[in-house]
């Protein structure tokens, strides 16, 4: 099946060594990278965190750039095709910022994530009214969409999905027959969700998993649904429309 859909995508990653969360070192990184490569993937999008009241925009590239001299060689060591982003936490203050720097490559799509609290209608317009600002010089993904159900409804989910944005689920997430397992299916049968990523932060806990999204899909939903998932990941990867 792989071989039918070409390499696969990984769209949400946290794979660049020493910089937030995720990989502790160079060598974890190439553990991590391994088992991407294993699962068929042969595109990764690297989205380190940046969170703006921790750090400015440059500081933030500044070391990205330090972890990049790092990755770049391994990753082009194991044949894999990479580009680098960021995972932005939402906050107001960043419609005062340069936010094409946090484009994933040369692209100007940005993944962006929500503060995990209660969605309030207060939030969601405030938000909307950021996305449609910047849009569409700036193309917002919003991260794994089903993991703020466990602070606030569906519903207000689906509410500021409306904003002229994206959206990725993370392939760990479609395990069992979880809450969000269920709600991102009702988002994939709605053709409201766009892209997969594993969100891997490690080798053990949250290791590159792309798997189980893959398996989850084809069989719960088909495989064209999953094969549709890597084919938009293709254009957005390249810069294109979906
Ligand atoms: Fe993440």
């Amino acid at each position: 099946m792989i071989g039918d859909m070409g390499m696969l995508i990984d769209f949400h990653s946290h794979i660049l060594p020493g910089i937030d969360d995720g990989s502790k070192n160079a060598d974890m990184s190439r553990k991590m990278l391994e088992l991407e490569k294993k699962s068929g993937i042969g595109k990764i999008v690297l989205t380190p965190h940046f969170y703006l009241q921790e750090q400015s925009v440059e500081k933030f590239l500044d070391n990205r750039a330090g972890a990049i001299e790092k990755f770049a060689p391994i990753a082009e060591e194991l044949g894999i095709d990479v580009k680098y982003g960021a995972e932005v936490l939402y906050t107001k203050s960043l419609v005062d910022e340069d936010l094409t720097k946090l484009c994933i490559g040369d692209t100007n799509y940005m993944l962006i994530e929500l503060p995990y609290q209660r969605l309030t209608s207060g939030f969601i317009n405030e938000f909307r009214s950021f996305a449609g600002s910047i849009f569409p010089d700036i193309q917002l993904i919003l991260a794994h969409a089903e993991r703020y159900l466990s602070f606030t409804s569906a519903e207000s989910i689906y509410e500021i999905m409306n904003a002229d944005m994206l959206v990725q689920l993370n392939s760990g997430d479609f395990k069992a027959f979880s809450k969000s397992a269920k709600f991102m299916f009702d988002l994939l049968q709605r053709d409201l969700a766009h892209l997969l990523g594993t969100d891997c932060h490690n080798i053990t806990s949250r290791a590159p998993d792309m798997d189980v999204a893959r398996n989850a899909i084809s069989k719960k939903i088909s495989p064209h649904c999953f094969s549709h998932l890597m084919h938009n990941a293709e254009k957005v990867y390249n810069g294109e429309n979906i």
